[in-house]
């Protein structure tokens, strides 16, 4: 007798509540992720509020090797790129971002599972879906709590970059393969609207960072009762009431133009 093969499972989404706070930042290469990511951490530092800023491919000791061997090397297998960025996904989630979820912390990932699903799965055609799954898998349904998706057309991203220097190899590919992957982006923040903040990152960057900044205090007000406070001395404790007032204070104090009722979430 043959036996019959086990029916597929889907993945599914870990949504058990936790204190910490997962945002990610996505978008195609040179759309300023890293200059945005930098003034959000100066603005949870202005509010004693504990975070780990982390990426990926790389945000671990394994992870910068496997960095090393996507990046910077020859041509990858798509289907063996994709097991690659999920490897990396899959330590990283385990030793890193979920304890410091756990630990109460906010956690900042420069690129996350929606990079796998736009630049492998669409881009590369090896189908949204089943590499979306794949990372589910990999990360047991960690789901990040906010996505920000700075969106440019690929022409500005490119002019960015040719500014900032070399290429690593995927900056290298084709404008088709840029569009493909901005159109992917933009279909997925369409599908989970409650998770994305789409930004237009053709702005000035002061303007954008001020928007990342409101969502981020919104996000708070909502589900960062959780979270630890830090204080100048290293002592875990938020000056203001709450960590919701606490970010809310200092984004104020950033932008003092903002009104408070744009910052409860
Ligand atoms: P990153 O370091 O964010 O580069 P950049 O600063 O240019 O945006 O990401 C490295 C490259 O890896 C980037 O071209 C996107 C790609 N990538 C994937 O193809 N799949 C993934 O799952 C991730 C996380 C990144």
């Amino acid at each position: 007798m043959t036996p019959t093969p086990p029916a597929p499972v889907p993945a599914q989404v870990d949504d058990a509540p936790r204190p910490g706070l997962f945002i990610t930042f996505e978008g195609g290469d040179g759309v300023g992720k890293s200059t945005q990511i930098d003034r959000l951490a100066t603005l949870l530092v202005a509010a004693h509020i504990e975070y780990v800023r982390t990426r990926e491919p790389g945000g671990t000791e394994l992870g910068t090797e496997i960095r090393r061997l996507l990046l910077d090397g020859g041509h990858v297998d798509p289907r063996a790129e994709a097991l690659l960025y999920a490897a990396d996904r899959a330590h990283h989630v385990t030793t890193k971002v979920r304890p410091a979820l756990e630990a109460g912390s906010v956690v900042i990932s420069d690129r996350y599972l929606d990079s796998s699903v736009a630049y492998q799965g669409a881009a590369r055609d090896l189908g949204p879906g089943e590499v979306r799954d794949l990372s589910l898998w990999a990360t047991d349904g960690l789901l990040p709590d906010l996505t920000i998706l700075l969106d440019a057309e690929p022409g500005l991203a490119e002019r960015r970059r040719t500014a900032r220097g070399g290429k690593d190899r995927l900056e290298r590919e084709p404008g088709a393969f840029h569009q493909a992957l901005r159109e992917e982006f933009l279909a997925l923040a369409a599908l989970e609207p409650e998770r994305f903040v789409v930004i237009d990152a053709e702005q000035d960057l002061e303007t954008v960072a001020r928007l990342v900044a409101v969502n981020v205090a919104r996000l708070v007000a909502r589900r960062g009762d959780g979270l630890r406070g830090e204080d100048a001395a290293g002592s875990s404790a938020v000056e203001a009431d709450s960590p919701a007032a606490a970010v809310r204070e200092a984004v104020l104090r950033r932008y003092p133009a903002l009104h408070v009722s744009e910052l409860d979430g």
